[in-house]
C-alpha cells in the first residue's frame, strides 16, 4: 500500500503539511457532535451503495458523525464510480463545488472508490484540493488517513488491490427500510474487452456464506423483506462447497425474507441449477437480468464475452421454457468497429426476446481495458447516438405493450411507501420489478407487505391501479 510517508514528493504535500489543524470536535457549529462531520454522496451501482454502507460502519467505529449537509462537513467524500466517461465528468463538476468550500472553510476532500483506483496518483496530481484517495479494497485504512488529513493536513492514498478482503467481519452501517443490498463477493476475472472493472475492483473472491446468511438473518430481524445479492458475475461465486444457487435458495429459505433477488449472472456460464431456483422458489423473484451487450458474433467476440448471439437465445428459450420469468438486459451500442449491420443483429435479439426492460450504453473507451490497447474507438458519437435511440425508442414501445397486457389483471406488489406524487397513492413493485402505483385513502397497509393491485392503466415504466379486494 502506497502511504504518505512512501509518496512524500514535495508536489504531493500540501504546504501546511504537518501543521496541526483544529480537529472539528473543537468546532463551536458541532454542537454536542463530538466527532468530526461526514458527508458522503456516492455514485455508480449498488456495489457501490453497498460499500458506502460499509465505509459508513468503519468511520462510525472511530467516532466520526455523519451529516446529510455538504455544507456543514468537516469531510467531504464521493464514493465515485469509472464505468464510463459521463460518470468521470459528474464527479469532476461536484469536485469543483467543494474545492470553493475547501478554500472557505479548510473541509478534508476524499475520491474513493473505482474512479480512486482507476486513475491513483494521476487524480490526486491533477487536483491537488483532494486529500485522500482510497480504492474499493483500502476502506479499513480510511479512518486512518481522514485522521491524518484532517489532524495534519497530510495527504494519503490507499489503492492496493485484495486477493482476499471481503469486509466479512464489518456489519454495515444501512438506512431503515425493506430493502436490503448484501454484496456476496467481489472483484471480477472475466476482462470483457470494454470494461474496467476488473481493473478497479481486483480479482474475483468469495464471501463466506455463513457471513452472508448472518447478515440476512440481521436484516430480517430489523425489518427487511426483499434482499438483493450482488456480485459482478454471480454464477463464478464459489465457496468450498457452495455455489450460487444453492447460496440463493437458503437466503430465500430465511423466515422473514418474501423476495430475493440477484444481480448479475454472466449468460456465459449460466447454471441450470440456478434457472431452477428462480422457476421453483417461492420467495426468489421471477426476473433474471441477462446482460446481451450485443447480439452481434463478431462484436461478442471483440467484447470477450464468450458466447454467440445463439448460445444467448438457446439460454433464453431454457430460461422461458420454465414458464413467465421477466427478463432484463444490458446494451453497449457503437462498440469498436461496429457496423449498421451488426448493430441490426442486436435489434434482432431484442425482437426476439422481448425484454421487459433494457439498459441501454453508448460504448465509452476506457484507460487501461483490453478494447482500449486492441481497437480503435471508431464509431462516431452521432452515430453511437442514434444506435441508442433507436434501441431506446423500441424498447419502450416493448415496454409499454407488456405493462398494458397487464391492465385487469391483479399483481402482487410489495408495499414500500407513499407515492412521490400524492400522499393518497402508494407505491411498490411487483415480481418482475416494475414500479406500480395504486390509489388507497383507506387505512393502508404496512410498508413490507406484499398486497394484491388490480392494474387500470400503464405507461413503459409504470403499471397504475388499486386495491383488489
Ligand atoms: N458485471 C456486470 C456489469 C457491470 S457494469 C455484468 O457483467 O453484467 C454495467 C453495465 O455497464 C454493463 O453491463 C455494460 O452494459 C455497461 N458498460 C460497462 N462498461 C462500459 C463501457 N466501457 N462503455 C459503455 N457501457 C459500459
Ligand atoms: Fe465488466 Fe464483464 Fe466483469 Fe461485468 S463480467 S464487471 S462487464 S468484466
Ligand atoms: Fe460499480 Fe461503477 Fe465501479 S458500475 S463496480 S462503481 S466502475
Amino acid at each position: 500500500m502506497l502511504t504518505e510517508p512512501e509518496m512524500s514528493s514535495a508536489h504531493l504535500l500540501t504546504p501546511a503539511s504537518l501543521k496541526k489543524r483544529p480537529m472539528a470536535v473543537s468546532s463551536p457549529s458541532l454542537g454536542h457532535h463530538s466527532g468530526p462531520r461526514v458527508y458522503i454522496e456516492t455514485f455508480g451501482c449498488q456495489m457501490n451503495e453497498y460499500d458506502t454502507e460499509l465505509l459508513r460502519a468503519l468511520l462510525k467505529a472511530r467516532g466520526f458523525q455523519f451529516t446529510s449537509e455538504g455544507n456543514e462537513a468537516d469531510v467531504v467524500l464521493f464514493n465515485t464510480c469509472a464505468i464510463r466517461e459521463n460518470a468521470h465528468n459528474r464527479l469532476y463538476g461536484h469536485l469543483a463545488e467543494f474545492k470553493r468550500a475547501k478554500q472557505e472553510r479548510g473541509i478534508v476532500i476524499g475520491v474513493l472508490g473505482c474512479m480512486a483506483q482507476n486513475l491513483k496518483k494521476d487524480l490526486l496530481e491533477e487536483r491537488p484540493f483532494i486529500d485522500v484517495l482510497v480504492g474499493p479494497d483500502g476502506y479499513r485504512r480510511l479512518p486512518d488517513l481522514l485522521t491524518d488529513a484532517l489532524e495534519y493536513d497530510k495527504r494519503g492514498l490507499a489503492v492496493d488491490l485484495s486477493e482476499s478482503e471481503t469486509y466479512d467481519d464489518v456489519v454495515p452501517d444501512r438506512a431503515e427500510g425493506i430493502n436490503g443490498w448484501i454484496a456476496v463477493m467481489r472483484g471480477c476475472d472475466n476482462f470483457c474487452s470494454f470494461c474496467v472493472v476488473p481493473y478497479t475492483r481486483g480479482r474475483e473472491r468469495s464471501r463466506d456464506p455463513k457471513g452472508i446468511l448472518e447478515e440476512v438473518r440481521r436484516l430480517a430481524d430489523q425489518g427487511v423483506r426483499q434482499i438483493t445479492l450482488l456480485g459482478q458475475n454471480v454464477n463464478s461465486f464459489r465457496y468450498e462447497q457452495w455455489d450460487f444457487a444453492k447460496l440463493l435458495v437458503r437466503v430465500a429459505d430465511i423466515p422473514g425474507i418474501q423476495r430475493v433477488r440477484f444481480m448479475s449472472p454472466h449468460p456465459k456460464d449460466f447454471p441450470p441449477a440456478l434457472i431452477e431456483a428462480v422457476a421453483e422458489h417461492p420467495h426468489i423473484c421471477r426476473h433474471i437480468h441477462l446482460p446481451l451487450q450485443s447480439g452481434n458474433d463478431r462484436i461478442l467476440e471483440r467484447m470477450g464475452r464468450c458466447y454467440t448471439q445463439l448460445d444467448y437465445l438457446k439460454l433464453v428459450e431454457v430460461i422461458q421454457r420454465k414458464g413467465a420469468i421477466t427478463l432484463t438486459t444490458d446494451i453497449i451500442c457503437g462498440f469498436c468497429g461496429e457496423t449498421e449491420d451488426e448493430f441490426q443483429d442486436t435489434l434482432k435479439v431484442m425482437h426476439a426476446v422481448e425484454f421487459q426492460a433494457a439498459y441501454v450504453f453508448k460504448y465509452s473507451e476506457r484507460k487501461h481495458t483490453i478494447a482500449a490497447r486492441k481497437y480503435p474507438d471508431d464509431v462516431p458519437d452521432q452515430i453511437k447516438g442514434q444506435r441508442a435511440n433507436q434501441l431506446v425508442e423500441w424498447q419502450k414501445q416493448m415496454s409499454l405493450q407488456k405493462n398494458r397486457s397487464l391492465i385487469g389483471q391483479t399483481v402482487e406488489v410489495m408495499v414500500e411507501g407513499h407515492s412521490k406524487k400524492s400522499s393518497s397513492q402508494w407505491m411498490g413493485h411487483n415480481e418482475a420489478n416494475v414500479t406500480v402505483v395504486w390509489d388507497q385513502s383507506d387505512e393502508p397497509s404496512p410498508v413490507g407487505a406484499l398486497v394484491p393491485v388490480l392494474i387500470d392503466d400503464a405507461s413503459p415504466s409504470t403499471l397504475f391501479g388499486h386495491l383488489s379486494s
